[in-house]
């Protein structure tokens, strides 16, 4: 079974299961401020969902694509809509700052918070 570490934690689940799910079944808060109440519940529409993730996971969809293809998103080059991602194997996950967390400087990283608060 695949690995999710985050925030410190780390969490089994099922290959194929949703980053964005595994995640918040495990009680790691995905969405930075408001992003909290303003966020697509998972469609891909937002954008607030997006993590870098290291380690074996789908390609990208098509919704990724389109949002990597928007100006605003080159600084997503490594980020993905946890989303729209898929769990293949164990991975480590880092939440950056700012509303769609495209921040650089992470709010939480694989082992555990940092300091700086979105
Ligand atoms: S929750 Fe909106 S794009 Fe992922």
């Amino acid at each position: 079974m695949p690995k999710v570490t985050a925030q410190g934690k780390t969490f089994e689940c099922s290959v194929g299961d949703n980053l964005c799910e595994v995640l918040s079944n495990n009680g790691i808060e995905l969405y930075n401020g408001n992003a909290k109440i303003l966020n697509c519940k998972g469609v891909g529409a937002c954008g607030a969902c997006t993590v870098r993730v290291d380690g074996n996971v789908s390609k990208r969809s098509w919704i990724e694509n389109i949002w990597r293809s928007l100006p605003l998103s080159s600084p997503m080059a490594d980020r993905r809509l946890a989303c729209q991602t898929k769990v293949l194997g164990d991975v480590e996950v880092i939440k950056f700052e700012g509303f769609l967390g495209r921040g650089t400087d992470p709010v939480w990283t694989s082992e555990g918070k940092t300091e700086k608060v979105a």
